[in-house]
């Protein structure tokens, strides 16, 4: 049975006042689930600090505890793993629920995939539809088992082998989900794995390799590939790793405080990796008034304060090689597009109809629901900005979390509220956004979910 999901619930937001004040958004997800994996895989104890605390980081701390290391929140944010060894994964009684987390079961596909063990995946109905191939492909030429009753979906039982071959992948789309889940296996792999990126994508798993000990190198060719290597076999050492706050939370709070007239907000301490600031970029050249303070480094990563005024924004034309630095802002910024003068055109993002919900035709359908003219293509999306009237529709958010944030933003940057049909994929993701925007000004009224 795919674990269930809870009934809907619809929210509406209405136009709001100015949002004004100081926040911290949850940690990063991207880091989170890392972090709690390698902790699982090093000898001894981990502390992390500032774990993003969702549905999704808690079903990976569970599928830890499942293969062996053990995992233990100790405070608010604040998790203690002690680690099993590379190679030391015991196998697993029961499937391993990944619940809704794509980020989580693709890396720990990687990770489990070396271990001389089987071990069965599952999820909830989302995630059984996202397709496991582009991890799946790397894992058989290393000798990964995969026995899937649909094709490359969950559920689906790893069966690793004694001892899993190195090989030199080049990763065929940008995807860092991909490239770590092949340097993950390769951490219980004799020699030299390679992974070889055309077109660099973030690099949260190489920092806290090469934290953590690992023996990793990296080589950065002159027509821009990326070059990693890592030698297998190596233990890991327990690290203390704080988390810097999610850029693509804190991308939802950029957007409304630049929509919001008199809006003037600072989120603190958010993690500036090159490789997931495109949005602060994109909406900088798009005229909004945002700067960065206190700039410095925390567990290996670039962090700052965003400093927002709300600002009158100009439709830009993105460019597709910035897609990999923002890949999961799009919605965002499909928002900010939407109150913009002028178009803003969005090219090489055929990515964005594999994530929770195929995104182009969720923003494409919402955004209309919303007065707001757009034009979806195969690959892209041109949204034509400054509508006399924006909201008052209603959106079907597909389980889909970011679609759902920032529909909602729209309602409270409009000049009607906008209703979205579930709130509860924002529960499991980000469940401090209603609290935290309702803390800065903000008005949502939820309806009472419908009978199960
Ligand atoms: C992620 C990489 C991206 C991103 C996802 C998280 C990661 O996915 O969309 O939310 O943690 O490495 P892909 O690697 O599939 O592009």
């Amino acid at each position: 049975m795919p674990s269930a999901a809870p009934p809907p619930a619809a929210l509406t937001a209405r136009t709001a006042g100015p949002l004004r004040g100081r926040v911290r958004v949850p940690g990063d997800k991207s880091i989170s689930h890392r972090a709690l994996m390698l902790g699982a895989v090093a000898i001894g104890e981990t502390t992390i600090e500032g774990l993003l605390e969702g549905a999704d980081t808690q079903a990976t701390a569970a599928a830890l505890r499942a293969f062996g290391a053990s995992v233990t929140r100790t405070g608010a944010g604040i998790w203690k793993v002690r680690g099993v060894g590379v190679g030391g994964f015991l196998e697993p009684e029961d499937v391993i629920d990944y619940g809704n987390s794509g980020t989580g079961a693709r890396l720990a596909l990687g990770l489990v995939g070396s271990q001389a063990i089987s071990a069965t995946f599952g999820g909830d109905a989302s995630l059984r539809n996202r397709p496991m191939g582009r991890v799946l492909d790397p894992l058989r030429r290393m000798g990964v088992q995969v026995l899937a009753r649909s094709k490359d979906r969950l559920p689906l039982t790893l069966k690793g082998p004694d001892i899993t071959l190195p090989i030199e992948y080049r990763v065929p789309v940008p995807s860092a989900r991909v490239k770590s889940a092949v340097l993950f296996a390769g951490l219980n792999t004799p020699g030299v794995t390679t992974i070889i990126e055309p077109t660099p994508t973030r690099d949260h798993t190489e920092r806290l390799l090469q934290a953590f000990g690992a023996a990793i190198e990296i080589e950065l060719g002159a027509d821009g590939e990326r070059v990693v290597r890592l030698e297998g076999r190596r233990d890991l050492k327990p690290q203390q790793v704080a988390i810097p706050g999610d850029p693509s939370s804190a991308a939802f709070l950029i957007v409304a405080a630049l929509l919001i007239e008199g809006s003037e907000l600072t989120i603190e301490a958010v993690l500036l990796n090159p490789m997931r600031t495109g949005l602060i970029e994109t909406l900088i050249e798009m005229g909004g008034d945002i700067e960065i303070g206190n700039r410095r480094t925390i567990g290996g990563e670039a962090v700052g304060d965003i400093h927002v005024r709300a600002s009158r924004l100009r439709g830009v034309v993105v460019p597709a090689e910035r897609a990999p630095s923002m890949i999961d802002e799009y919605p965002a910024l499909a928002i900010a597009a939407a109150f913009a003068e002028g178009i803003t055109v969005m090219d090489g993002i055929g990515e964005l109809r594999l994530k929770e919900s195929d995104r182009l035709a969720s923003l494409a359908a919402g955004l209309g629901a919303n007065g707001v003219t757009v034009e979806e293509g195969p690959e892209s999306l041109a949204v034509t900005g400054g509508a006399v009237r924006i909201g008052g529709g209603d959106v079907a958010t597909r389980r889909d979390h970011r679609i759902g944030i920032s529909f909602l933003v729209l309602g409270l940057a409009g000049q009607a509220p906008v209703t979205i049909d579930d709130a509860t994929p924002i529960d499991i993701h980000f469940p401090e956004f209603q609290a935290l925007m309702s803390g800065l000004g903000a008005h949502f009224e939820r309806a009472e979910p419908a009978a199960a």
